[in-house]
């Protein structure tokens, strides 16, 4: 059930860019068959304000149809009008709890989707670093950050894109970030599937390799982040391996090392009004958003961890 679903095309949302003009965007997709909705970060907070966290504003398909969005393209300021997405791929984003003056590290960001939605919810004191390892794919990375994020001033970058190694950050940048979103490379099924045409890619050597290199960035996300602040690690993988089991073996590696004292934390997603648009499985420690015939997004996997003071 799950591999047929994989096999179709995955489905859209779009993600208004607040950067953008913003009336020219809701004439554009007034002729789309999808309907609008504000959506804010899933506040660990009992009692906070949600009216006074920035949202991101997002066009859903009205039906379990996929909705054809007409191509992005710049309003008259320069800046592009919308992200195209997996809705799913919010989820992370939104479970971070980003305040508008937080300092964020997006550690694997390429091509930039989710930078793109951190940005939406930063104001003049925040600021995110956008780091990606590999030339090319930052390079397009570079280019979407200038296609849809404007600087702050002439002087000041609301974004800053790094080619520094995600596993460098915990050594070089202790106790720097407020929110990281670790965002790993992972078996990736549903894009395996739709390049490669055939599952036989996937072997449990390969995401045991993915597993450890994952629980390497992992702990170096958990040092590069303030005490008290939030990691969160995604992936678009279904293999337990790269998701609870990444987390088990960093849990285990942190109560060993004692220097570095971290729990898992409730996302809130299943609190959301959001979290009925998807399939998704608690599982021990995050949640698997699986995809299905009639709500085809995903796979997404994520957990939410806070750093402890000692
Ligand atoms: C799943 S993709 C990230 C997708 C991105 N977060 C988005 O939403 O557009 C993982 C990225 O991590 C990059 N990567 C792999 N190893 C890395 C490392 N050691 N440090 C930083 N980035 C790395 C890969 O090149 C790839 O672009």
């Amino acid at each position: 059930m799950i591999f047929e679903s994989l096999k179709f095309p995955t489905q859209h949302c779009a993600v208004v860019n607040k950067f953008s003009v913003h009336e020219e965007v809701q004439e554009k997709l007034s002729c789309v068959a999808a309907q609008h909705q504000s959506v804010g970060p899933f506040m660990s907070t009992i009692g906070g304000d949600e009216q006074s966290q920035p949202q991101l504003s997002c066009y859903f398909p009205n039906s379990e149809e996929s909705v054809r969005f007409p191509k992005q393209e710049k309003t008259s300021n320069g800046f592009f009008d919308y992200y195209l997405l997996d809705a799913s791929s919010l989820l992370p984003v939104l479970a971070l709890d980003i305040c508008p003056d937080n300092t964020v590290l997006d550690m694997c960001a390429a091509p930039g989707g989710k930078s793109v939605l951190i940005s939406q919810f930063l104001l003049i004191r925040g600021c995110l670093v956008a780091s990606e390892v590999a030339n090319q794919r930052r390079a397009n990375l570079i280019k979407v950050v200038k296609d849809y994020i404007p600087k702050i001033s002439k002087t000041k970058d609301l974004v800053h894109v790094r080619s520094l190694t995600g596993l460098k950050y915990g050594e070089y940048e202790p106790n720097a970030y407020d929110r990281v979103l670790l965002d790993v490379p992972c078996s990736s099924e549903r894009h395996n599937l739709h390049t490669n045409f055939e599952f036989s890619f996937w072997s449990e050597k390969h995401s045991t390799e993915n597993a450890n290199m994952q629980g390497k960035l992992l702990m170096s996300a958990l040092q590069t982040v303030v005490p008290g602040g939030f990691v969160i690690y995604s992936t678009c993988s279904m293999s337990p391996i790269e998701n609870d089991g990444v987390i088990d073996e960093v849990l285990s590696k942190c109560t060993v090392k004692k220097q570095l004292k971290v729990e898992v934390v409730a996302s809130q997603f299943e609190n959301n009004s959001l979290a009925k648009m998807f399939d998704y499985r608690m599982t021990k420690h995050g949640v698997l958003v699986v995809p299905s015939k009639t709500k085809n997004w995903g796979p997404m996997y994520f957990c939410k961890l806070q750093r402890l003071t000692i």
